[in-house]
Order: structure tokens, then sequence, then C-alpha cells
């Protein structure tokens, strides 16, 4: 096979990426080693910021997030005895909407479908070649079992933290800058309407917890729980039981319901650096991950694939490689500011060290509640930042 461009995996950032890309008229053949169905299915986080939701829209891909997904104007912050309301429109003019990742790849795969955009699923053995050169190729075994390989100009990496194409970066030396957090999040799904109208956030002396949702009748809810504890250890009656003391403030309840799934997931800040070998270029988690306080992660990816979608475009387009020489360092600036917000936000609300800690946290929270500088910095960032393309 040719094309242009060899995208590897079909998240957000490939499948993204695939469309921008035809929308310039630059051809991409997506590889990915999962099922359609594993990838429509896998469940991650769910607040899409304005930005990201004036890309879709702009790409026409924005119409079943404006039915099924819902603006929210704000968050709320808790502790102990006080729920506080953080007003996004107010401070900085901006929104986000609450609509699953998973709904997103829902819409990206039926558009490339519905366009006709080769994406080919449960690929195997997929392998890099010859980033260095003009002429860089993929390999790999489709899903009849029949060897392939795609000649290409350009390869992007959008295979996720544990991809083939990080690797190909770092043998040629790679920085990596990474802090594990000393504690994991336990999630649920659950049959239950929620119980509260926008996100909240909460410090407890017990951990975190979080309140989201999915839907009117979904919602998704989060504990931090020590990173060495397995998802045995909680029952579903202890799950709801910890939620509503973390949780509990006056006035208010906290509705249960069945458990759809449940998980731990650890915590982490990753960032690899530079984002680019050659002609192979990475986009997303491929190349840094953030712990999810702020739901970073999948509009990250997408930042970083309207900066390369911009820089593929001259370089492909017009011969023009003074964009693809700057994206590493243009979407590492975006990178290390989700990577200090995220930072700011887990370190803000968990419990983790000792009293003066606690007392550290507990002043920062009420200093984001009463001045409306702190707020303004939390909610344009939550809301996220222009996108730098
Ligand atoms: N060959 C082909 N595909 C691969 C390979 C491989 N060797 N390795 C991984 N993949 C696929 C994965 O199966 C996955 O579908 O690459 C895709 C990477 O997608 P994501 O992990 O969703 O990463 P990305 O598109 O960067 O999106 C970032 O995902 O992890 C969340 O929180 C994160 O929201 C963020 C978003
Ligand atoms: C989610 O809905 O999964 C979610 C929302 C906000 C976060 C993290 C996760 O900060």
């Amino acid at each position: 096979m040719r094309t242009q461009v060899a995208i590897i995996g079909a998240g957000p950032a490939g499948l993204l990426l695939s469309h921008l890309l035809a929308r310039r008229g630059i051809e991409s053949i997506v590889i990915e080693n999962r099922s359609r169905a594993y990838v429509e299915a896998r469940l991650r986080a769910g607040v899409l910021e304005q930005g990201t939701v004036d890309l879709l829209d702009e790409i026409g891909l924005g119409k079943r997030l404006h039915v099924d997904g819902q603006r929210h104007d704000g968050i709320h912050l808790q502790w102990p005895g006080t729920r506080h309301r953080i007003d996004f429109p107010e401070l900085c003019g901006r929104s986000v909407w609450v609509y699953g990742q998973t709904e997103v790849v829902k819409d990206l795969i039926q558009a490339a479908v519905d366009t006709g955009q080769p994406v080919h699923f449960e690929v195997s053995d997929a392998q890099i070649h010859y980033v260095d050169g003009d002429s860089p190729s993929v390999t790999f075994t489709d899903a009849a079992g029949e060897p392939q390989r795609i000649d290409c100009d350009v390869i992007a990496g959008c295979d996720g933290f544990h991809g083939i194409s990080r690797p190909q970066v770092a043998a040629t030396g790679q920085q990596v800058f990474q802090r594990e957090y000393p504690f994991s999040w336990l999630g649920i799904l659950a049959a239950v309407p929620p119980s509260t109208d926008e996100l909240i956030y909460a410090w407890h002396p017990n951990g975190f917890a979080m309140h989201s949702m999915r839907s009117p009748e979904i919602s998704r809810l989060y504990l931090q729980v020590t990173p060495t504890d397995t998802i045995e250890n909680w029952s579903d009656d202890r799950i709801w039981s910890e939620l509503s003391t973390r949780m509990e403030l006056d006035g208010w309840h906290l509705a249960d319901g069945p458990v759809l799934e449940k998980g731990i997931t650890p915590m982490r800040s990753f960032v690899s650096a530079p984002m680019r070998r050659g002609r192979l270029f990475l986009a997303g988690d491929t190349a840094h991950i953030v712990p999810p306080t702020g739901a970073k992660g999948l509009n990250l990816a997408v930042a970083d694939v309207a900066v390369l979608d911009r820089a593929l475009g001259d370089l492909l387009n017009r011969g023009d490689s003074s964009l693809a020489d700057a994206y590493s360092e243009t979407a590492l600036r975006r990178v290390w500011r989700s990577t200090h917000f995220s930072w700011w936000m887990t370190s803000m609300l968990h419990r983790a060290g000792d009293e003066f800690d606690d007392q550290l946290q507990l002043s920062q929270l009420r200093y984001v509640a009463s001045s409306p500088a702190a707020a303004a910095s939390l909610a344009e960032n939550y809301t996220g930042l222009p996108l730098d393309r």
C-alpha cells in the first residue's frame, strides 16, 4: 500500500488526525491492533474542553455531542462543611462538555466509515522502518493473517502509552520526565441518575472523592485508594458507603444504584521529549500521560493533533518544513501546561502527606474559592487555553 501518512493507533489522536488531514486533501491509512468493538467500548474520561468541542464542530463531528453531551458551566470544589461552585463562563467566558471519550471515538470511527477513510483493525506485529530517511514504511500482519507494508511520507505514532512509536524516538536519545503518585483511582460506572448538576471534586480526611456523570441516567464516580489496593477489597456497598462519607454535605444525599463497571487505575504524570524522530511524529498518550484529575488526557491528544495537522499540511502540500520542525516544541508547551494543571489539581485534592500538607491543601482550596483571580486561573486551565494551531 502507498499513502502519505501512516497512522498507528485508532484512539482519539489517530482517528482525529486522519479526519483533519483528509480535509487538507492528505491521504492516510490508520492501523489498530484491537477490534472496532473493543476500541468503541473502552471506558475513559469524559470532559471535553471548549477548544476540543469547537474543533469537532468545525469538522462536522459535533452533532451527537450536542444532543447527548451536556454543557457544564462549572464544577464544585468541596472539603468538609463546604461545597463551592466555580463558575466558568463568569470567570473565563468558556465552558466544558461532559461527553464520554468512548462516544467521541464512536463518532470518529463512524465518520471514517462514512467517508471511506481506511482503518485496519485487528492488525498485529506492526513495525516502523526507515524514519530517518525520506521513505519510511510500516509493516504489519492484517486481520486475515496476510503480511502488509505501507510506504509513506510520514508516520504518525498515535499508539498510546504502550505502543511501538515512542521506543523508536527513545533509540536516538529521549528525555523522560515522570512522577508516580502514591495513590490510585477506583472508578465506578453506575446505573443511577447523577446526584449533582455539576462535577464534584471533594477533599476529605479519608481521601479524595469525585462525582462525574455520563448521561441523565448514568453516573461515574471515583475514590482515592492506595496503589496496592485491589478491586476485590471493594464491595459495591463499601464503595457507596465511602463515596457518601467523603462527599457528605448537610441537606445533600448521594443516590446509589447498580454498579455496571469498576476498576482501579494508577496515577502518573509522564512526558517524553522530543515528540519527533525524522519522519516519525508522536501524538497523544504515546508521548505523555497525565493523572485524570482535570480530565486533560483526551484534550491534550486533540491539541497535539491540531498542531500536527497544520505542520503536516505545510510539509506535504507545500514542501515547507518550518511547522514540522517546530512541532515537538509547540506541542510540548501545551503538554507542560496541562501537566502542571493536572499535577496541581491532583496535589490540591488527594491526601498523601502529613497534617502540614493537609493544612496547605485546605488553605489552597479556600483561596481558590475566595479569590476571583485564583478561581479564574483554575477556570481557564480547566476549560482549556486556546488551541495553539
Ligand atoms: N499497533 C497498532 N495499534 C496500537 C499498537 C500497535 N502496536 N499499540 C497500541 N495501539 C492502539 C491502541 O489499541 C489504541 O487504540 O493505539 C491506540 C491508542 O489510543 P489511546 O490509548 O486512546 O491514545 P490516544 O489516541 O493518544 O488518546 C489519548 O486516551 O488513554 C486515554 O486518557 C487518555 O484520553 C486520553 C486519550
Ligand atoms: C470522568 O467523567 O471520567 C472524569 C471527569 C473529570 C475528571 C476525571 C474523570 O477530572
